[in-house]
């Protein structure tokens, strides 16, 4: 079971784990943005030894992960901890996973078993939830491959707000979208139950009422508040996984070099309405009749009276954060509507046609 410890300063708490775990040296993963952050004071004064791994791309490729296998095995490391966004936390998941395994043979391609290798995260971003789910993504020959463990959960997860304060204001924008997206979606997921829809109730809930202390003041409570509600984001999409908006979003992250959250966030609301106008297509044993009323909890959670009212909501979030969608040709919403992974849009619960993903991207890209 995750330990999750939350507060200001709470990541000063590292170095007493290690030494309850009896770490004799520990892998730091983490990104240049950590020395940016003044971390490193910190960390410097960590009896345990440290072995820093910082070479990887914030989508991070296979190869890179590969590096980090080697020096944790030729280092004799034996924790992991992983501070940064997702992409840090995700390379850690897959040191841990991968560190064990024969080499030669693609590791990812072989039968992953668990192992005693704690795993310490430690988020910078409020965004992707990844410190408490089983998810980790990465790119092998220019594709993007999502891995699920349940042992891939970190151990521990400390939700220091504090280290929200100095990220860029369009890099919180995006993080949050990845978050109020994950939730929703989750909500709405033809695998949510009654914990996860609890956990993304309280995660919109979190993320509606701070956003904009959180982003344009710089409010410390809004930030606690946000970086929880990210945490319960992750936590329900741990139990569901996501739906249309994440896959719709992946191939405008490599098309157009859009960020993760910003390619999501700019899918939602489209998607929501035209689930909304055909419940018809259902896809969700429970029924049509189910998911509109899930969409008016949602709707409520959002502080709105229908969920044509939150679409509307949520439309006016996006021109608030000033997020917008990518100018398209034709030929590339062609492109794009072809490119959507069927298999992901199983979670879905409306069915959408590749017509109609066609009139979707339409929309995302009509600016
Ligand atoms: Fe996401």
């Amino acid at each position: 079971m995750q330990k999750i410890i939350c507060g200001e300063n709470c990541y000063k708490q590292i170095g007493d784990l290690l030494k309850q775990l009896n770490v004799k040296k520990y892998m730091l993963v983490c990104r240049p943005s950590f020395f940016k952050m003044g971390l490193n004071e910190y960390f410097a004064d960590i009896e345990t030894k440290a072995v820093y791994f910082t070479d990887f791309t914030v989508n991070p490729k296979y190869e890179e992960i590969c590096v980090g296998v080697d020096l944790f095995r030729k280092e004799k490391c034996d924790a992991i901890v992983a501070v940064g966004g997702g992409s840090a936390i995700d390379v850690a998941k897959c040191i841990k996973a991968f560190v064990n395994l024969p080499n030669g043979e693609i590791y990812f391609k072989q039968k992953l078993v668990d192992n005693e290798i704690p795993l310490i995260s430690v988020p910078t971003t409020a965004g992707t939830g990844s410190e408490s789910t089983r998810f980790a993504v990465f790119y092998y020959n220019g594709e993007k491959e999502s891995l699920a463990e349940e042992y891939w959960i970190p151990e521990y997860a400390l939700l220091d707000h504090t280290l929200l304060y100095s990220l860029p204001e369009y890099q919180k924008k995006c993080t949050l979208l990845d978050a109020l997206c994950q939730a929703i979606e989750s909500w709405w997921s033809v695998n949510s139950n009654d914990e996860s829809k609890q956990y993304a109730k309280t995660a919109v809930e979190k993320i509606i009422n701070n956003y904009r202390a959180y982003i344009f003041e710089n409010d410390p409570e809004a930030a606690k508040e946000i970086m929880l509600g990210s945490n319960y984001a992750g936590r329900a999409i741990n139990i569901t996984a996501t739906t249309s908006a994440h896959a719709m979003s992946y191939k405008m992250t490599t098309l157009y070099g859009i960020p993760h959250g910003h390619a999501v966030g700019i899918g939602l609301a489209h998607i929501w309405e035209y689930m909304l106008n055909n419940p018809q297509n259902c896809s969700d044993k429970r029924g049509a009749e189910y998911l509109l009323k899930t969409f008016e909890d949602i709707a409520n959670a959002m502080g709105c009276n229908s969920a044509a009212e939150a679409v509307e909501k949520y439309k006016g979030i996006l021109k608030e954060l000033d997020i917008s969608g990518p100018k398209a040709t034709s030929e590339e919403i062609g492109v794009l509507a072809s490119s959507v992974n069927v298999g992901r849009l199983k979670n879905n619960p409306v069915a959408l046609s590749e017509d109609v993903l066609y009139d979707l991207y339409l929309k995302i890209t009509q600016r």
